[in-house]
């Protein structure tokens, strides 16, 4: 399968700073320019804020893809679903990497730092960067997302 070699756009919070440190040096290692949005260290800090940086730079269209990492992930989806034209997965297994980019086109990949290990995290980044969009139905479907709020 062909990699997705586009740029990505990395946040995290305390919580996972170690873990976002590991992704990124692999995102790096395979050719992949990032823009690391922070934290840059393990004092604490409020995920929101770098949620907030990711998802608006997917939301402007400056960067196509982004990966988000707090504690467990929750935090960070819930804050980055609430910007128009993101559409950010949890995936603490591969299955659902898979699914996020084949059924929802899943344009940010979050994460728990504290519910998964390292191996497993690259292993997820891999098959999500890697795995493309179905489209077809999917795509009809997404489009309801954009619909929302309009009635
Ligand atoms: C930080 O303690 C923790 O709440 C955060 O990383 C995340 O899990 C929130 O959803």
């Amino acid at each position: 399968m062909e990699k997705n070699k586009a740029p990505v756009i990395i946040g995290c919070d305390h919580a996972a700073y170690p873990l976002k440190e590991i992704v990124k040096a692999y995102l790096i290692k395979q050719g992949i320019e990032v823009a690391d949005a922070g934290t840059d260290k393990e004092d604490s800090v409020d995920y929101p804020d770098f949620a907030i940086k990711v998802a608006e730079a997917l939301s402007k269209g400056n960067v196509e893809r982004g990966i988000l990492l707090c504690g467990t992930g929750i935090g960070m989806s819930m804050a980055a679903n609430r910007f128009p034209g993101v559409r950010a997965a949890l995936c603490n297994d591969l299955f659902s990497a898979g699914m996020s980019r084949r059924h929802n086109n899943a344009n940010v990949l979050v994460m728990g730092g504290r519910v998964i290990g390292d191996v497993l995290a690259l292993e997820i980044v891999k098959t999500w960067l890697e795995t493309p969009f179905d489209g077809g139905r999917h795509q009809s479907r997404l489009e309801k997302f954009d619909q929302m709020g309009e009635k």
